[in-house]
């Protein structure tokens, strides 16, 4: 897997291409660097911070994301065994909010900024709103996609954060990680409880 990744990615210096994701190379690039630590060397404090920034801006861009998906699935569901998963997602919105606006302070004291919609890049195929809008478990299970997302993008931000020294961005990202651990449990409750229906 190390040899796939640094094969994709070892002559990628230039820009993003248009239509392409701004935020992949740098991001499997930090996976990279956290799966091989002796070539941590090669990488200044200057390098490392930029990195921590391209997390951070995609991290704010996936709670952003998620908080779309989450509010359209919980008014897209019908049915009286839907209530209890739209006032999950009605609870988790708030939080997932609360998430990007704390990302996005971040980046703020940082000298970077949030991404506006124009930079937006869509990642939650899984996450759509089901045709049949009694579907529960597609949506159960599109919210666990999007939370296994986060949990490794904050674990990858973490490694990232420590390797830049910047202590600050690690506290939130471990705080943010426990949030979205939380979520993934609830919602593998439900999917036991509809699983076993
Ligand atoms: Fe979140
Ligand atoms: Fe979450």
């Amino acid at each position: 897997m190390n040899i796939h990744i640094f094969s994709t990615n070892c002559d990628e210096r230039a820009p993003p291409s248009p239509g392409r994701d701004p935020f992949e190379t740098n991001y499997f690039e930090v996976g990279f660097f956290t799966l091989r630590p002796e070539l941590s060397s090669a990488m200044s404090e200057s390098e490392a911070s930029e990195r921590v920034v391209e997390i951070l801006k995609k991290a704010y861009s996936d709670e952003m994301e998620t908080v779309m998906n989450y509010q359209t699935n919980a008014i897209v569901l019908d049915g009286v065994r839907a209530e209890e998963i739209k006032e999950s997602l009605q609870q988790d919105i708030q939080e997932e909010l609360s998430h990007a606006q704390q990302l996005g302070q971040r980046l703020k004291q940082l000298d970077a900024r949030p991404p506006g919609s124009a930079e937006f890049v869509a990642r939650q195929d899984t996450l759509q709103p089901p045709e049949d809008s009694t579907n529960v478990i597609s949506v159960i299970r599109g919210v666990l996609d999007a939370e296994e997302g986060a949990i490794e993008t904050y674990r990858t931000l973490i490694t990232a954060a420590e390797e830049a020294d910047d202590p600050v961005t690690e506290d939130l990202a471990v705080t943010i990680l426990a949030d979205e651990e939380a979520h993934r449990t609830e919602f593998r409750g439900f999917e036991k409880e509809y699983q076993n229906d």
